[in-house]
């Protein structure tokens, strides 16, 4: 039964018999099938607004790695892109708007987008993919914290130095506020659609939430999070990751979710003293790793595994995306590490 699965056992902080394993990016470029499939497409936005396609390079590293959860293939800026801002993916540059936010006047024309009509084809590819899947491994859906999507509306792709968006910050918090709270309302009924379509659990990416101010994080950020943890209100589990937020743990795990997602650069088993046992806990390694030799990977997958603990409630994960540089074969090699470890390190446990 998929609630019985490793992956959703561990979001609820329930006894596994191996720790869960996915990895974020884990349909990719560095997968052969996937530049295959993205060349027949022509290019990525195509790829994620064709269902059959989104689910077919979904469920292509799970046909080669044993990972204990899917994730749909899609974007955070689907939803930017819904709302008439013009995405386009710029080879070798990242995401473009054609139309950034440049006043007030531009955002006070947003609307909210429908999540069937205009954004129908995400909730399509879930249905296809939980066809797919047949309950063999439990399916993620996403969506972007709305100060993530807020940076690449306003800087008009990814940012650098994050100027313009930080400029509104300090100069007009009002009109930032009232565009945070258009994105969470808009991001709510977006994972709700997901969640009808069949997403066993959502995960919010605040990418960009570790560039702020302490302050301004918990004015900015994480009250447009919890909106959207509180709209989905525990019908499925919600995993809040903000990338860079290894300094606010605690107040993160305040906001009802599931499951902290961790960046590389906090510790797991001190992650997990500080936020104790209220939430659970995914991450956390380098993915500078997955360049280096077998060895290294075993010892740096095992080190994380050894520091949370034989306690319920961990969820493997790298601390950020695969990068495209990738060798697949090394992906295996972390995935039976993280299998074969800790489920010695669980029945070391247990007997002794
Ligand atoms: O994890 C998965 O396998 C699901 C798919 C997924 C993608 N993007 C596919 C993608 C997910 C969960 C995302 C989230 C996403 N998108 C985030 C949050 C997570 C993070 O990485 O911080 C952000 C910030 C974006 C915005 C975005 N989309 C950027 C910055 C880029 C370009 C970066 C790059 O790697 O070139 C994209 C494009 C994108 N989204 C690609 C993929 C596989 C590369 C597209 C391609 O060239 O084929």
């Amino acid at each position: 039964m998929l609630s019985n699965s490793r992956f959703l056992r561990a979001l609820r902080r329930e006894p596994v018999d191996a720790t869960p394993v996915w990895v974020m990016r884990q349909a990719g470029r560095y997968l052969p099938e996937y530049r295959a499939t993205r060349e027949r497409a022509g290019d990525f936005l195509t790829l994620c607004k064709t269902p059959e396609l989104a689910c077919e390079v979904t469920l292509q590293p799970l046909a080669r790695f044993p990972l204990d959860a899917a994730i749909v293939f899609s974007d955070i800026l689907t939803i930017p892109d819904a709302m008439g801002l013009g995405l386009s993916l710029v080879e070798g540059i990242g995401p473009r708007f054609a139309h950034p936010l440049r006043s007030a006047q531009d955002i006070r024309r947003l609307g909210i987008p429908d999540p069937e009509d205009d954004l129908g084809y995400v909730s399509n590819a879930i249905r296809l993919i939980k066809r797919e899947l047949d309950d063999k491994v439990p399916l993620i859906g996403f969506c972007g914290s709305p100060w993530t999507l807020a940076t690449y509306m306003i800087e008009g792709g990814s940012g650098h130095d994050f100027k313009l968006v930080k400029q509104m910050l300090y100069d007009e918090p009002a009109l930032l506020h009232q565009l945070l709270d258009l994105l969470a309302k808009a991001s709510s009924a977006y994972l709700k659609a997901q969640i009808s379509a069949g997403a066993d659990a959502v995960m919010i990416f605040d990418t960009w939430g570790g560039i702020l101010s302490s302050n301004a994080y918990h004015s900015f950020s994480l009250p447009y999070i919890k909106h959207i943890v509180d709209e989905v209100d525990n019908t499925v589990p919600t995993i809040a990751f903000t990338k860079g937020g290894g300094l606010w743990l605690e107040t993160i795990a305040d906001i009802g979710c599931s499951a902290l997602g961790l960046d590389w650069s906090t510790d797991v088993g001190e992650a997990r003293q500080r936020v104790g046992n209220r939430v659970a806990l995914q991450g956390n390694l380098d993915p500078a790793i997955l360049r280096a030799k077998p060895a290294a990977i075993i010892e740096q997958a095992t080190a994380i595994l050894n520091s949370f603990g034989a306690h319920p409630g961990h969820i493997f994960n790298l601390g950020h995306g695969i990068t495209p540089d990738i060798d697949p074969e090394n992906v295996a090699i972390l995935v039976d590490t993280v299998h074969t470890a800790s489920a010695a390190i669980l029945q070391s446990a247990k007997h002794g």
